[in-house]
């Protein structure tokens, strides 16, 4: 006679059972949320040199626009200080070399990408090119810069004004000086003798911590000996230390340093420009990122302080651009492309440049949110008769002359040897004969 267990016996053994599965499951279940891989965190890293008042509320800007469309991203900005990149460059291509790129660095258009598209770092984007319409929006003159054989490796947030003379309105007020005598050379150091006159012995700005800050005024005095000769430089066509407009450009550069305050190799661009704004100073030449510490400083355009063109270069709008990119092999690509696409933005650049100084890289800005400078700048870049890239941010020449040239500047704002720099400058641009593989057209 079979011993059959009875019902309820046989019940709670296969409760037990069930139990111990249960058991098992929920501590596996436990165990594998404990040690699980961390999700990818959803991050975007950007490198930039903003870090100028005017600068830093010109990112942060641009980054809200993207904090709005993107909620659950949370950027980092890996800001490196120096103007014009000065520190930043070097520190980018050790980074991208050693496959480290973040997703996404500001870089200048022209021949400060080329290394990069070279060596296969950059993605073409031509695709978000399309999808954005960003053709239709953004000027030929600054596409031409972002394209390398045929394809697109950036995106630009702005255009920039290299060749801009800021001045302290109040000052000139009260000597009775009149802008408008100040767009030739020879009216302009009128201005400075009269103003040295009355007491103020250094009417001139001027920074050169990163050295490029001399370079900066250098070049536009060479643009101001006319747009033939500055297509010749960066065509890499001066071969002549004789050169009549190299030499005049060197001796206008010697007499301007002559009105310069002597502790310039110590400050940066936005300490020389602050200068200006405490009216220790009546001038400096600087790019239209000024434009952001007069800003930040609440100064009013036309009441406190004012600008035009570079002695010399009416009608001239010297080019510099900022851009980012998307490189190889990014940690985070989705959010790198996300980030290109607020940067090429109407929203983004509207939010960015009125405080940036620049004006919007694209035809179709919201003027309206622009102020007095800006609203001019647009006029003059429409009305522009030439266009020219600047060397010293990037775009107009090899980046081993760019580099050399900031050495030729600041060593001759100590030197002051006219022939001994245009030798320099001649034997530059013949070291680097070879890298000169753009022909700019600019006339
Ligand atoms: C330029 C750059 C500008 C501005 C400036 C000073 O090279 O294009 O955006 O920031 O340097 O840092």
């Amino acid at each position: 006679m079979s011993e059959t267990k009875p019902k309820s016996e046989k019940r709670s053994w296969l409760i037990w059972v069930l139990v111990v599965i249960v058991v098992a499951v929920v501590t596996g279940v436990g165990v594998w949320y404990v040690t699980r891989p961390p999700p990818p965190a959803n991050v975007l890293e950007i490198y930039h040199w903003w870090t100028s008042g005017g600068e830093k509320a010109a990112i942060d800007a641009l980054v809200a626009v993207f904090e709005k469309e993107y909620p659950d991203v949370a950027v980092i900005q890996s800001p490196v200080a120096g103007g014009a990149g000065y520190v930043m460059k070097s520190v980018m291509k050790s980074l991208v070399m050693s496959g480290e790129a973040p997703d996404a660095f500001q870089l200048h258009a022209g021949y400060e990408m080329k290394p990069y598209v070279d060596a296969g770092y950059l993605e073409p984007i031509d695709d978000l090119w399309k999808s954005e319409g960003w053709e239709s929006v953004i000027p030929p003159v600054v596409r031409d810069m972002v394209n390398w054989g045929g394809h697109y490796y950036a995106v630009p947030v702005n255009i920039h004004r290299a060749n801009v003379l800021w001045y302290n309105k109040k000052i000139l007020d009260k000597y009775g000086i009149d802008p408008a005598t100040l767009n030739t050379w020879d009216g302009f150091f009128a201005a400075c003798d009269k103003l040295k006159a009355a007491g103020i012995n250094y009417p001139i700005a001027m920074g050169g911590q990163g050295k490029w800050e001399i370079a900066h005024a250098l070049e536009q005095i060479f643009a101001s000996e006319g747009i033939e000769f500055y297509q010749d430089l960066v065509n890499g066509k001066i071969d002549d230390p004789n050169n009549p407009k190299l030499v005049d450009a060197l001796n206008t550069f010697k007499k301007y340093l002559n009105y310069v305050n002597p502790d310039y190799a110590a400050l940066t661009w936005d300490q020389a420009v602050a200068k200006v704004i405490r009216g220790e100073a009546a001038f400096t030449i600087m790019g239209d990122w000024a434009n952001g510490e007069f800003f930040v400083a609440n100064m009013t355009f036309g009441v406190d302080y004012g600008a035009m063109p570079v002695p010399g270069t009416q009608g001239m709008y010297g080019l510099v651009i900022d851009t980012f990119e998307h490189p190889k092999g990014v940690k985070h690509p989705e959010n790198s492309i996300r980030w290109l696409k607020v940067v090429g933005s109407k929203e983004g650049q509207d939010a960015f440049n009125p405080i940036k100084g620049s004006i919007s890289a694209r035809t179709d800005a919201d003027m309206s949110k622009y102020g007095p400078y800006q609203r001019s700048a647009m006029q003059d870049f429409k009305n522009a008769k030439y266009m020219y890239p600047s060397i010293v941010h990037g775009s107009g020449a090899p980046e081993v002359f760019a580099a050399k040239f900031n050495d030729i500047a600041s060593e001759f704002a100590t030197t002051k040897d006219v022939s001994a720099a245009a030798k320099a400058i001649v034997d530059a641009i013949s070291a680097a004969k070879s890298e000169y593989t753009k022909v700019w057209k600019l006339y």
